[in-house]
């Protein structure tokens, strides 16, 4: 499952979130659902700039992101506390051009 969530209307900024069952994982199923959020983010609502983040150390999601064509814009410091302490973010993002020419070739 996913979600697209507008996050600017001003600056028509959004980001998408995405899970897939354990017994699926591997089988394109998280990029088909992230292509069709980023689909709903840029035709449906006109969004100029679509982000997401991870944990750095999730290799597969950032596998699906790189496979959407987003690119790895940096590291957020201490974003989560968890169990065992401060956590990092990974964010990627995607243009509505970007996303255009990818689509289109
Ligand atoms: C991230 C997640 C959605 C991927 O779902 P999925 O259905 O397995 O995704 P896909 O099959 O489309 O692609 C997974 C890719 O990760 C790659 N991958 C998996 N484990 C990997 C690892 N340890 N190192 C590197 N790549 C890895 C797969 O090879 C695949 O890439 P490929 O098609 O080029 O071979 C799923 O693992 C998940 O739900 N994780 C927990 C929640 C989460 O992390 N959500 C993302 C935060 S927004």
């Amino acid at each position: 499952m996913g979600e697209f969530h507008i996050r600017s209307l001003t600056h028509a900024q959004g980001e998408i979130q995405y899970v897939t069952h354990p017994r699926l994982w591997g089988h394109g199923l998280g990029t088909a659902i992230g292509r069709q959020l980023l689909h709903i983010g840029f035709h449906q609502h006109g969004m100029h700039r679509i982000y997401a983040t991870c944990d750095p150390r999730n290799a597969a999601s950032a596998a699906v992101l790189n496979k959407l064509g987003m690119t790895h814009e940096g590291h957020l410091r201490h974003t989560m506390e968890l169990r065992d302490g401060w956590r990092d973010s990974a964010i990627f993002s995607i243009l509505a051009t970007e996303w255009r020419t990818n689509t289109s070739s």
